[in-house]
């Protein structure tokens, strides 16, 4: 275990000299992450590294360290508004030499021309009420046009620090960030991690355990962000640090995310499920107590028929054959048949125009003799052709008789990667088993309108990951019982505004 280096102040915990710190957004990064987050960004062969707010340097210390441990020389690149802080620097162990490429400059509002292949910061910590009114507009113009995203306006310098950073990031190039756990939590968070990990690589979160913190005496947890301006992947690697001041986490990033310690607690994770949980927080199926599906809804699989080449028909086959209306129920099959969120009445018309089925043969446990020539004559047919001893179709009584099912206001469509995804049922439609039914708790119309917005709320559909079970091919399967433990996001509650209902299994039986 290594010691933090003495020379770097203690934060002081109240006070005019606290106060300082918290205007100017000063807290020094302990050696022990610094080497780590030094370790991430030269991985790729930069020949520097640029800390966009050098302050006392403790990114320079450790590119010097590593430089060491290379046998090259790393440039050291940065900027830093407060001179003093530079001066500390000095203090602190870095020459002039090693300054020398800093320039005094506000990062955010002014940064570098330049593209950068390796960026480590610790960005001043600075809420966004202590930034002037002039600073915070032109922040958020610049974060519209860098991402077309408008960002909630309670988002800090450190955010747009990030951005900025992000903005200066060569192609192929990496980043460390050490942040307050609240860029992952904040009310801007969301889209901004969404943004960031459509366009960037999110190689790992590291979150820190109350006795490792980086901070100590502070009151904000802190995480780091490794990322890389490559081509997003679907998992990223999330570790908790149990154990401060040991050279553990350094290891494992250069060990490629491989072989953590004693002192890490290492979890591979879906981006979407880590999206939705909030990165500084840990995979969600370990300590969700929250609202699940099942709290709003109950869920069904489709209608087996036991043999759909006879019981579900299109239109045509229905008519040639001569049997009535009054037999035939509307009915889906394929998950293919439905492209979008919704099935509406003029879908199955188009899909019946494709001569794709659509009418299920729908009987009960009348005798054949009580319906009409037509379907007598259909029925031998299947007797004919041996259906009465077709393993599903042989459990029931009579052989013909359908699976019953209300008609679900929405459907599920519970195989694909990308096609996993909750349907409107428009068009009063039955699913065979390619779906699920679902079934609201309750039959208030008002009740069954929030209930969607819930289902399509985007941080909803990113929780399937964490019920469904994941093929090598990337699809995900998600059976009737697991969708109803889907979590349900607090922001969707919110945004539908919706509450728990009595349970009222019976309702849709
Ligand atoms: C949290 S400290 C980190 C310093 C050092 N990199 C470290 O990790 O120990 C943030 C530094 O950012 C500087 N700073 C604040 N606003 C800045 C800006 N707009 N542009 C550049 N540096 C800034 C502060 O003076 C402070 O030295």
């Amino acid at each position: 275990m290594r010691r933090q280096a003495p020379s770097i102040p203690l934060i002081p915990r109240a006070g005019p000299a606290r106060e300082r710190l918290r205007i100017a957004g000063q807290f020094w990064t302990p050696a022990w992450i610094a080497d780590a987050m030094v370790s991430y960004v030269i991985q790729g062969g930069s020949d520097h590294i640029f800390d966009p707010a050098v302050g006392a340097g403790a990114f320079f210390r450790a590119a010097k360290a590593a430089s060491a441990g290379l046998g090259r020389e790393l440039a050291l690149l940065g900027t830093e508004i407060d001179r003093d802080a530079l001066a500390q620097g000095l203090a602190q162990g870095l020459t002039a030499l090693d300054l020398n490429s800093t320039q005094i400059r506000d990062f955010a509002l002014n940064p570098p021309d330049r593209m950068f292949d390796a960026i480590v910061g610790n960005p001043p910590y600075i809420r966004h009420h202590r930034i002037s009114q002039r600073a915070k507009a032109e922040l958020r113009a610049f974060c519209l046009d860098f991402t077309g995203i408008v960002l909630d306006g309670r988002a800090g310098l450190h955010v747009y620090f990030l951005l900025r950073a992000l903005q200066r990031l060569a192609t192929g190039g990496r980043l460390a960030f050490i942040l307050p756990a609240d860029t992952c939590e904040g009310k801007f968070a969301p889209s901004l991690w969404s943004w960031i990990s459509a366009h960037y690589r999110l190689d790992a979160i590291v979150t820190f355990a109350p006795d490792a913190t980086p901070f100590p005496g502070v009151d904000t947890n802190a995480i780091i962000a490794l990322i890389r301006n490559e081509a997003p992947r679907e998992t990223f690697h999330w570790a908790v640090c149990v154990q401060p001041e040991t050279s553990q986490l350094r290891d494992w990033i250069t060990a490629s995310f491989t072989a953590p310690g004693a002192a890490l607690e290492v979890h591979e994770r879906l981006l979407d499920e880590g999206l939705a949980t909030g990165l500084s927080r840990p995979p969600l199926h370990e300590v969700w107590a929250g609202p699940q599906l099942g709290d709003f809804a109950s869920v069904t699989r489709g209608i087996a028929t036991g043999a759909n080449d006879f019981f579900f028909l299109t239109r045509g086959e229905a008519k040639r054959l001569g049997i009535p209306e009054t037999l035939l129920r509307s009915a889906i099959g394929r998950t293919r048949d439905v492209s979008g969120s919704e099935i509406t009445l003029d879908n199955l018309r188009a899909l019946d125009s494709r001569g794709r089925p659509t009418a299920l043969l729908t009987l009960g446990t009348e005798s054949p003799d009580t319906y009409p020539p037509q379907v007598r004559a259909y029925l031998e047919e299947g007797i004919r052709r041996g259906l009465p001893e077709r393993p599903l179709i042989a459990t029931r009584r009579p052989w013909y008789k359908m699976e019953s099912r209300a008609v679900p206001p929405f459907l599920f469509a519970y195989l694909g990667r990308r096609n996993a995804r909750f349907i409107r049922n428009s068009a009063d439609v039955l699913p065979l088993t390619g779906f699920l039914c679902v079934y609201p708790r309750s039959s208030d119309p008002v009740f069954i309108e929030k209930l969607w917005r819930i289902l399509s709320h985007p941080m909803t559909v990113a929780n399937l990951g964490l019920v469904g079970k994941t093929y090598g091919s990337g699809a995900i399967k998600v059976e009737p019982r697991a969708l109803e433990r889907l979590p349900i996001p607090t922001c969707a509650l919110e945004e539908a505004g919706i509450t728990r209902p009595e349970h009222q299994p019976s309702l849709w039986s």
